[in-house]
């Protein structure tokens, strides 16, 4: 299988992107393999006609939003984030109406016609970085309240409203679990993505995106790591470090979307050529202004 897909990519000047989220197999047929952000500006740089991006749905349309000339697969149709859909436009345009002289700001993780009415999208690699940058004090933050949470903390200057949004699979690591791996394993270093609730956060040494955590445990000279997020950064993780140890707080942290992508479905994507983001294209050109706008602030 994995043959078969190298030779269709070839043939169809493809780019293989996988999260870091992504099961074993897709991110060791992956050419790239990353977070959000990294993604997003791998996909605009890249010369090649057609992307596969094993992932979820607002990653997918986010790179195709920034490079509307290319084809942009999603191997599986219905791989969504329900963080995602958390933001209602209608409740969001009346927010607008009431917040007049607000920045909106939106995760990476919403629909292209939510960050159309955005001024600037956001990942949590360059959250912080970004919102000091914005001139306005005040901010709305869309969805994730932990993120923004994040932001609020490090950006106290600001005066930051938040949305309710956050994402199942970080709300199930819990901090008791986290207590109790560090009850059982000494010297346990607790690295965290932000997303994780405030309790989370306050009990981890480190804070980070899914590439930011992965820099820091191959960075860093300890030898017993707990990663509190979604688990698939595991498998980077060890490739990267076989003389660490990578434990995860309980089994719960599983995204379902995220695992639906197998090898199967990269080479049905490449050979069918599906499923194709097509965009509004007026949505499409809104929602590029923000996407833009943080390649423009996160340098
Ligand atoms: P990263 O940008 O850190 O890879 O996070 C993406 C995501 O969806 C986390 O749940």
């Amino acid at each position: 299988m994995i043959d078969k897909i190298k030779k269709l990519k070839d043939e169809r000047d493809a780019l293989i992107l996988a999260h870091n989220y992504q099961i074993p197999e897709v991110i060791d047929v992956a050419d790239y393999v990353g977070d959000s952000f990294y993604l997003s500006q791998v996909a605009k740089e890249s010369d090649k006609k057609v992307i596969v991006f094993c992932g979820v749905h607002f990653m997918a349309e986010s790179a195709k939003i920034l490079s509307p000339e290319k084809t942009v697969l999603l191997p599986v149709k219905d791989a969504g984030c329900p963080l995602a859909e958390m933001v209602d436009i209608d409740e969001l345009e009346k927010f607008k109406k009431q917040h007049p002289d607000a920045a909106f700001v939106c995760y990476i993780n919403t629909n292209a016609d939510i960050k159309a009415l955005c001024d600037v999208t956001v990942t949590s690699s360059n959250a912080v970085k970004i919102i000091k940058k914005i001139p306005n004090k005040k901010i709305v933050f869309l969805p994730d309240k932990n993120l923004g949470e994040f932001v609020k903390e490090n950006v106290p200057e600001k005066d930051i409203i938040l949305w309710a949004g956050f994402c199942p699979t970080h709300r199930r690591i819990s901090k008791e679990n986290i207590i109790s791996m560090k009850r059982i394993v000494q010297d346990l270093v607790v690295l965290a993505h932000p997303e994780c609730e405030k309790e989370v956060r306050e009990i981890a040494d480190f804070v980070g995106s899914t590439k930011e955590i992965i820099d820091y445990a191959t960075n860093t000279n300890y030898t017993n790591y707990l990663i509190a997020t979604e688990e698939g950064v595991i498998h980077s993780l060890k490739k990267m470090n076989p003389d660490k140890n990578f434990y995860v707080p309980g089994l719960s942290a599983t995204c379902p979307n995220m695992k639906k992508t197998r090898l199967e479905d990269v080479y049905e994507s490449l050979l069918f050529m599906k499923h194709e983001i097509n965009i509004d294209e007026d949505i499409a050109a809104k929602a590029r202004k923000a996407l833009e706008k943080m390649l423009e602030l996160a340098r």
